[in-house]
This record gives C-alpha cells, structure tokens and sequence, in this order.
C-alpha cells in the first residue's frame, strides 16, 4: 500500500518502508480512510487527580485505595508514572506506555514538578532562598528549585508556596521543608512539565490530547541548550522575588 502511495501519516504521502509512527499521536490513513488503532494495544495517556489517602501503587496489600480504583473506566489498564505519597493529591500521569513512563521520570532528565505547598509556619525569604538554591537531605543536596510565595494564612499559621522542582526523590518536598523547619501540612502537585493540573476534580481524569504528550516527551528528551524548558538552573540562583 505505501509503495501505491495510499498511505498517509498526519496528511503527508508516505514513500518509505520502515516509518515509524505513535498510533497515539500520529493519523494514519489508508486512501484517506482513518485506521482505527487496536485499542488493547494503543497508547493511553491519562492525567488523574489523584485525592489525599489514594495510594499511588499498583498493588499494595496494606493499601486499602488505590489508584488503580479510579481508573477502571479508561478500559486499559494503565500504570502510574512515578509516585505521589498518599496524602499529597495533584497531578499523576499514568500510561500504558513503559518507554513514555521511563523517559518522563529518569533522573537524567530533568522534568520540572510543581507543588502547592501549605507549610507550618512564616516561611521568610532567606528560607525561600535555601529552599531555592538546595538543601541537604540524607539523600545529598538537592537541585536548584523555584519558590514563589502566594500567601501567609493567619488563621493557621501556615505559608502557602509554590515550588517547582527537577527531579523525583522520594518524599523530596516533605523532606526539604521539614528540613529548612516548616513541615509540610498540605501538598498537591499542580503541574508536571507543562501540563497544569488545572480545576480536573479530585478522583477524576482525562484523557491527554496529542500535543499535550507531545510537550511532555520533547520537555522529558530535549538536550540542554534546545530552548524547551527542562535543565534545572544553575545552582545558586535564588528564589523569585516575592513581590
Ligand atoms: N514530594 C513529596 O514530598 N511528596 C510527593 O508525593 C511528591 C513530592
């Protein structure tokens, strides 16, 4: 069929053996007729907003909720990509699609996630600037951060911020906000990469358009200096302003 021309990928003839094609983002058409891809082995990409006390593991006996629970219906089974603890919600990627899944979290690749954070406490710009220029785990320093401050809640004492990191240690947030002394009492994460979580209700999700993974697999390979926002700062950068 390609060697009679009748095969196009996204409008355009195919004239060579051997393409290869995303069948989640790529039209395939066969005389201008759409293929329908097998849809036990499509690529799915979904984003959940997963709620506090859902576990983000696939199967955990001790876990009474898991994520696996608010899928059901995408008819697939899909798998997350990464982890959020239990009691942080936001944003979780899952997929079907174990290269996708790799690539969007190795620490090779410095994909930012950004978090809402409600922390105990008046947190003050010189603690934003540690925070921002990298604080020392037991895992070793880690990265050059943003923080933006949004709010102080007098009701409850707590600072509300925003910091977007660019990598995925276990607990990271928690662990460098307990260390700079205010524990994290509320976390959501509200965007990975370019993808914002938005107001996608707490236990739902949605499917990801084309473009939207598209971004997030150019954001998750893109080589330092290519113009697509993924290399974290140099470190001692300090924190945005806090104007
Ligand atoms: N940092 C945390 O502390 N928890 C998460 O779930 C994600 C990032």
């Amino acid at each position: 069929m390609i060697a009679q021309g009748r095969v196009t990928v996204n409008g355009k003839r195919v004239d060579k053996q051997g393409m290869r094609i995303n069948p989640a983002i790529d039209q395939v058409r066969v005389d201008g007729g759409l293929i329908a891809m097998d849809a036990q082995s499509a690529p799915v990409y979904i984003m959940l907003n997963k709620p506090v006390g859902c576990h983000s593991t696939v199967s955990d006996r001790h876990a009474s909720f898991t994520v696996m629970e608010l899928v059901q219906e995408v008819g697939t089974r899909v798998y997350p990509v990464g982890r959020l603890d239990s009691l942080t919600s936001g944003l979780l990627l899952m997929t079907n699609d174990g290269d996708f899944a790799h690539k969007l979290t190795h620490p090779r690749y410095h994909v930012p996630r950004t978090y809402r954070v409600r922390a105990r406490g008046f947190i003050t710009k010189e603690t934003a600037t540690r925070l921002a220029e990298g604080v020392e785990l037991t895992d070793g320093i880690t990265l050059p951060a943003e923080v933006k401050y949004i709010d102080y809640d007098n009701a409850t004492a707590c600072t509300i911020v925003e910091i977007t990191i660019y990598e995925g240690r276990n607990r990271q947030v928690r662990r460098m906000f307990q260390t700079v002394g205010h524990p994290v009492k509320e976390l959501t994460r509200i965007a990975f990469g370019h993808l914002l979580l938005r107001d996608l209700a707490a236990g739902t999700w949605r499917k990801l358009r084309p473009h939207e993974i598209a971004d997030l697999l150019s954001e998750a390979t893109a080589p330092p200096g290519s113009g697509i926002k993924q290399a974290p700062p140099t470190r001692g950068k300090g924190s945005k302003s806090r104007s």
